[in-house]
């Protein structure tokens, strides 16, 4: 069994009279500690499918499982616990609580999890050692992006998920954050998943899913994945 799989998953979302199947039949699987590029056009249902894989949304039908568990049949509670232990988050627009410093954000982070990491080795990781007390407005687009990883890495989790975490900044930053990412799953093996709508980041990932219309159209193995910092575009 795969580390990740998706059987057959759809999300219907219905308003109104209205139907919108956000993700429509998609199946793939993600082996642990690969790096995962998930790309496809604007609507194609990459943030649905990944609210799926994350438990901050529940399947329509189909099956989501991780590491074994059965994660489209949890219940609520299930579920809390599941997105508190087994995920770390990182989104576009880092949501990062404005009125606490950069290592108070991961501390309050790690304070709900069950083996985290600690808070300050985690923010020197990933570059910021030396800006521990400074808050989020005192910070760059992408530094505030690498506490958001600090964070989302300090909770210990199986999975880490990115939706678009680039999408917010300039080009140099942007590489930067995702040389970052492709490290991170590198030096721990940790399973990373990268969502974007940006092609050239299928170069430097071990499995790119290719999304459209709600399907995983096609899938492709990188037997030699290039590192984040010779892409462009
Ligand atoms: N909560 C929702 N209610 C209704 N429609 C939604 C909802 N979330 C997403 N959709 C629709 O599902 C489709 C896929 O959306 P999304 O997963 O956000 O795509 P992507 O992240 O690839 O841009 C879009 O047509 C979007 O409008
Ligand atoms: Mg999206």
């Amino acid at each position: 069994m795969a580390f990740v799989e998706f059987r057959n998953v759809s999300k219907i979302y219905t308003m109104g009279e209205v139907e919108v199947a956000a993700v429509d039949g998609m199946s793939f699987d993600i082996e642990a500690g690969e790096l995962v590029v998930i790309v496809g056009p604007s609507g194609a249902g990459k943030t649905t499918l990944l609210n799926l894989l994350g438990g901050m949304d529940s399947v329509t039908s189909g099956v989501v499982t991780l590491d074994n568990r059965p994660v489209s049949d949890f219940s609520e509670v299930e579920l809390t616990y599941y997105r508190r232990y087994d995920i770390g988050f990182v989104f576009q627009f880092y949501n990062l609580v404005a009125n606490l410093t950069a290592k108070e954000n991961v501390e309050l982070a790690v304070q709900i999890c069950e083996n985290p990491l600690d808070p300050v080795k985690m923010l020197e990781l990933v570059g910021l050692g030396n800006r521990l007390d400074n808050f989020p407005g005192q910070l760059s687009g992408g530094e505030q992006q690498r506490v958001a990883i600090a964070r989302a890495l300090a909770k210990n989790p199986k999975l880490l998920l990115c939706d678009e975490p680039t999408g917010a900044l300039d080009y140099q930053t942007g590489k930067a954050v995702l040389k970052l990412l492709q490290d991170t799953c590198h030096n721990t093996g940790r399973t990373v998943v990268i969502v974007t709508h940006n092609t050239a980041f299928e170069a430097i990932a071990n499995r790119v899913i290719h999304v459209r219309e709600g399907r995983a159209d096609k899938v492709t193995i990188n037997r030699r994945p290039v590192s984040a910092d010779t892409i462009d575009w």
